[in-house]
Formats: structure tokens, C-alpha cells, sequence
């Protein structure tokens, strides 16, 4: 089994419906809040479920969703399809959008999902897609050294604030035995330090900058803005 797979079939990585929607909540408006205008044509790469989207196509002027995962693509065109202005598409079909056709793409909580060749040829991907003005934010990146625990302590402090700690210990038990559990074992985690992802984007033609803030609620983790440099 790969990442996508595991993306792509029933998984209980949220530990009930209410973190589920409390998570979306909160990238939601961490994403809307780094929108450049009410009008930027945007994209949400490697977007999961999106449980924000209809809140976040108000927030901008169009919205493409954009995942590997073939059931969770199904799953967003039958639940969006009264969204006028929200498009999901494959990886394939985001490849071949014209140059300078967006202003915003937000990659959140993919990149350890993806190998470093990938990730460069993507970082090449929404260059060339990026419209003079544009920016891209790489989020919920993960530093080496963050480990499972950390992660899980994390999630329960979250889970604390926001009322559903009896059922994130549950869940953590279940991750534990999990098929996640094994595939981060067995594939691991691509994890960047902050100056690596920095040289990166350097390299692929951003002039890239660390936000203070992560997206969402691991603090632990990275976030990334980077304009088209040049
Ligand atoms: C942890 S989820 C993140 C979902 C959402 N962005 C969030 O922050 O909650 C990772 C998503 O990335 C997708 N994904 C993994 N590899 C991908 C790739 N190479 N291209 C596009 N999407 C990918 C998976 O299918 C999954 O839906």
C-alpha cells in the first residue's frame, strides 16, 4: 500500500465526525485568511475531504481541488456539484491548466505524503500555473525530529480545547494498531528542515519566506509563503 491508497479508502485518521469538522474549520480560516484578494483564482492541492470548500469559494474567485485519490475526487463532485464556482480535478488535469492561470495554491499537510523529486517537480507545476503576483503556501510541513508522540500530544490538546479528548484517546488507541501506523512505519514521513525548505524553493524560482504561524493546530510544524521570483 502507498499514501494515496491509503487516502483513497476508508481510514479513521479523524477520530470522530466532530474533529473532522473542527479541523476543516480551522484550516478553513487559516487558508481564507492568506487568500491574496476576494478575487484570486485558487487552488487546493492535495485538498482531502475539503469540508471548508463552499466557505472558502466565498472567500475567493474560484476554487480547484485537486487530489490523487480517485474515491476522494468522487466523493467532492457529488457533495460540490451545486458549487458553481468549485472545480475538482486530478493531479493530470491540474498539470495541464494553462501558465499563470491561478494566484493562490495552498498545499496543507501534503508534503509529508510525497517524495523530494516529487515535490520538486510539483514546485516546478505551480510555478509555471502561478500569474505574475501570485503565491504559493507549503503548510503543516513537517521538521525532522517531530516525532508520533509529539503529534498525538498535539491532537490532545486540541482535542481539549475543542471538546472531543475522550474520543481522540480512543482514536490514538486505534491509530496505534493501525494500517497509518504501519505505513508510517514502514514508507515513513518526508519530513524538511526549515533552511532545506527554504534552499528548495530558492532553487525552483520562489523567493520564499517561513510564516510565524503553522496552518492549523500542530505548532510544531512549518509553514511556507513563496512568490515566483524574477
Ligand atoms: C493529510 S491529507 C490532507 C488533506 C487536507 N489538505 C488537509 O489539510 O486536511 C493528504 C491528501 O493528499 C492527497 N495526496 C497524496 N499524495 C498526493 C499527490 N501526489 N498529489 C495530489 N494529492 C495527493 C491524499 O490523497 C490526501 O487526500
Amino acid at each position: 500500500m502507498d499514501w494515496v491508497s491509503f487516502w483513497d479508502g476508508a481510514h479513521s485518521i479523524y477520530v470522530n465526525d466532530r474533529h473532522k469538522q473542527v479541523h476543516y474549520a480551522r484550516i478553513t480560516a487559516d487558508i481564507a485568511a492568506l487568500v491574496p484578494a476576494p478575487d484570486a483564482r485558487v487552488l487546493d492541492y492535495g485538498c482531502g475531504e475539503a469540508l471548508g470548500a463552499p466557505g472558502l469559494a466565498r472567500a475567493c474567485g474560484s476554487l480547484i481541488l485537486a487530489d490523487a485519490a480517485p474515491t476522494v475526487r468522487a466523493k467532492l463532485k457529488e457533495r460540490l456539484k451545486g458549487e458553481p464556482r468549485i472545480t475538482v480535478l486530478s493531479p493530470e488535469e491540474t498539470a495541464a491548466l494553462p501558465d499563470g492561470s491561478l494566484d493562490f495554491v495552498i498545499a496543507n499537510s501534503l508534503l509529508q505524503y510525497l517524495s523530494k523529486d516529487v515535490l520538486k517537480s510539483l514546485l516546478g507545476l505551480w510555478r509555471r500555473l502561478l500569474a505574475p503576483g501570485g503565491a504559493l503556501v507549503l503548510a503543516d510541513v513537517i521538521p525532522p525530529g517531530v516525532s508520533a508522540v509529539q503529534d498525538a500530544a498535539a491532537l490532545l490538546s486540541f482535542a481539549a480545547r475543542d471538546g472531543f479528548l475522550p474520543a481522540a484517546v480512543i482514536g490514538l488507541a486505534k491509530t496505534a494498531v493501525s494500517p497509518y501506523r504501519k505505513l508510517r512505519a514502514d514508507l515513513g514521513l518526508t519530513m524538511y528542515e526549515e533552511a532545506e525548505m527554504l534552499a528548495l524553493l530558492k532553487e525552483a524560482g520562489y523567493a520564499p519566506e517561513r510564516l510565524a504561524r503553522n496552518i492549523g493546530h500542530n505548532q510544531r510544524r512549518m509553514a511556507f509563503r513563496a512568490v515566483p521570483a524574477g
